[in-house]
């Protein structure tokens, strides 16, 4: 991490945008001195410009019990109609809403009109299913126009879903169905993965089983998408085909209006702890800010614009940047099933060829991934269309910010490199293209009516040219409402730390430079990113110990070139079990152990089997000295350790 921050610190580069693209930008620097003069007043300016309001609000923000904010409180809206019935009201109906992209090379495009009624069909079998406000349904769908289908038709109905990724585990699925007590699950038979069919059903029919004496089965129906076309198992009366229901269903359903504060989703994320957390987020500040910062920073033109973003909805990404960002605004966009090099490394580009796309928005470990394979794969294709590329997930090193410009985007295209968070919602940090000069590997500047500060441990501004903490110093309209079912753990986990000083503190290290641009490096606490997504260290050390062999486990984020991090886990095994095991099957073992309970995403890059952990006297494992070694640097202060011989042992077993 280290050589990285002074590779960081000699970058001195700057982009500015082109005339050409500054005089169609929609934005302009007067969104800054709107915001500076008034922030409240031009989030009410904002929201009302870029939503439709059942009934307006009268009041802005009601900060009167912190950390619990109310935006829009008054105020009553549907967010389905907002994303999909007023386009088609105003005679926009025929334009593209969803370009799909299905893996085999299968595809099918969908207008508002088509998306529309599609969604009113679904909140119809919804209702008819008994699901409605404040019900819980849990979405496990690959990415079909299904998934976006499904999303809307749950917000349609003013109930609230929880999106689990579909690459996690049963156990995962299970935990997350229980924590929100979901009465209804949606699926598929199965989707497309690296070529072939990945089963979804099995794992819903997985997670539904078995519920023990205190275990209370809340799920009513599964309703399941014809995908993989893949054999699976049927619950009669629990158990619904899509095909069979949907289409049946009535097309006409009036959106009711709710109140602002509704809730819309719950969508779980890695936290410090075990447990993850059910961050929640609600409707109308939620839609303001998604749609806000999706116009602006993509500097959108939805009449002429094919945007893509290639998160998959499982992800926050995916929510405010496939589902609601771009439909509440009328965009054009691409939707991508499956992975990016099948059935060949320049699938992606393949895609915005032949869609035309111009608006392109990705994780950096994508990037570094392709520059791996070479400007070869991309240089195949025609990518003239794009004009504006934009990178969220973790911090992008410059170089692969440098390759993303010049060969992806023929070195002309302005970057946006976006800082957020699942609980901020939307996108916080951000360059906006038509406005400023772009600097690699900087975020740059909070958006117009965002607060943000770096400070020291206890809450004082470092300034500039210094590094520290980053913070968000006021509440934001898409700032997650809370932890489903924890208001305390949401107060402890964000606001106890700057509580003094009444900040948000976002768990992300930050530098402010000579400018006052700011460079994110990276997590400080135990939480790793490893392609850009979210993993707990504390989560995969419980399903390690949970495991017959392990008698303990520790695991640290390593530096990865591709993965910008990487899972190492060091693991002691029980003596019985050593002696009557091999320790490279074991190791292979727990990884497969880890991918099965978690996820394939969690599964760690090498499980190293050793005889002691690091630890201070008071017991504390010293992670910091198990990275260097995952890193392969020379181990660094071992004074405070209980035992100081204990690293060169670890080491050399690591060997
Ligand atoms: C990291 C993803 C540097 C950061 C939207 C944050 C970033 C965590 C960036 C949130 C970026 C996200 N530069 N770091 N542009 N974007 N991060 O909840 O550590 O999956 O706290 O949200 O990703 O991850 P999450």
């Amino acid at each position: 991490m280290s050589s990285q921050i002074d590779h960081l610190l000699d970058e001195t580069r700057q982009f500015p945008p082109s005339e050409a693209f500054v005089a169609q930008s929609v934005s302009s620097p007067a969104l800054y001195e709107r915001a500076a003069a008034d922030r409240e007043a031009f989030w009410a300016e904002q929201s009302r410009e870029l939503l439709e309001w059942h009934k307006p609000f009268t009041q802005v923000l009601d900060w009167s019990t912190p950390p619990f904010a109310k935006w829009f409180d008054d105020g009553e809206l549907n967010v389905a109609y907002n994303c999909l019935d007023r386009h088609v009201e105003a005679g926009n109906g025929d334009r593209v809403a969803l370009h799909w992209e299905g893996e085999p090379g299968d595809s099918r495009t969908l207008t508002y009109a088509e998306l529309t009624e599609e969604v009113k069909r679904v909140a119809n079998v919804l209702e008819g299913l008994g699901v409605g406000h404040g019900d819980r349904v849990a979405i496990y769908l690959p990415m079909i126009p299904e998934a976006v289908a499904a999303m809307l038709a749950v917000a349609r109905v003013g109930a609230i879903h929880s999106v689990v990724f579909g690459g996690f585990s049963a156990d995962s699925l299970r935990s997350r169905i229980d924590d929100a007590g979901a009465k209804l699950v949606i699926t598929a038979d199965g989707g497309y993965r690296k070529g072939r069919v990945s089963a979804l059903k099995p794992a819903v029919d997985q997670a539904l089983a078995d519920r023990g004496e205190g275990e209370q089965q809340t799920v009513e129906h599964v309703l399941v998408v014809k995908r993989g076309e893949n054999e699976v198992e049927w619950q009669d009366g629990r158990d619904l085909w899509w095909h069979d229901v949907v289409p049946a269903a009535s097309a006409e359903h009036t959106a009711e209006a709710f109140p602002a504060e509704n809730p819309l989703f719950i969508l779980y994320t890695s936290g410090t702890t075990g447990k993850p957390k059910g961050i929640l987020h609600t409707s109308g500040g939620y839609l303001t800010q998604a749609a806000y910062s999706h116009k602006y920073v993509f500097d959108l033109h939805p009449e002429t614009d094919v945007y893509w973003c290639t998160a998959d909805i499982g992800w926050i990404t995916g929510h405010s940047y496939v589902t609601y960002g771009p439909l509440a605004n009328g965009a054009t966009q691409v939707i991508y099933e499956g992975t990016p090099d099948s059935p060949h490394p320049g699938r992606w580009w393949e895609i915005i060829e032949k869609y035309k796309v111009s608006i392109f928005y990705t994780a950096p470990t994508a990037i570094r991934s392709f520059m791996k394979i070479g400007r070869s794969v991309p240089a195949k294709f025609d990518l003239s269309s794009l004009r504006l590329l934009g990178s969220v997930g973790e911090p992008i090193n410059p170089e692969a910010w440098i390759w993303y410009r010049d060969v992806i985007g023929a070195g002309t295209t302005p970057i946006v490199d976006t800082w957020w968070q699942t609980e901020t919602g939307a996108i916080m940090v951000s360059a906006l293209p038509g406005v400023t000069a772009t600097k690699p590997g900087s975020a740059q500047v909070p958006l117009p009516g965002i607060s943000i500060d770096v400070v020291d441990e206890s809450g004082e501004e470092v300034g500039k040219g210094n590094g520290g903490l980053l913070v968000i110093t006021e509440p934001w309209p898409s700032m997650l409402r809370g932890i489903w079912g924890d208001p305390e753990r949401y107060k402890e986990t964000y606001w106890e730390k700057f509580e003094k000083q009444g900040y948000y503190f976002a768990g992300d290290g930050a530098r402010l430079d000579d400018d006052g641009d700011l460079w994110l490096l990276g997590r400080v606490d135990d939480v790793m990113n490893v392609s850009g997504h979210r993993l707990s260290t504390a989560e995969i050390e419980s399903s390690l110990v949970a495991h017959e062999a392990t008698a303990e486990a520790a695991v640290v984020g390593a530096a990865d070139e591709t993965t910008g991090q990487a899972v190492v886990a060091f693991v002691i095994i029980k003596e019985s079990y050593l002696s009557a095991h091999d320790p490279a099957g074991l190791a292979q073992q727990l990884r497969l152990w880890v991918g099965e309970q978690i996820g394939a995403i969690a599964r760690p890059r090498d499980v190293y089997i050793v005889g002691e952990l690091p630890k201070t006297r008071s017991g504390k494992i010293m992670r910091r000295l198990l990275r260097d070694v995952a890193e392969g640097r020379e181990v660094g202060d071992t004074t405070t350790l209980a035992d100081t011989a204990v690293m060169s042992i670890i080491s050399a077993q690591v060997k």
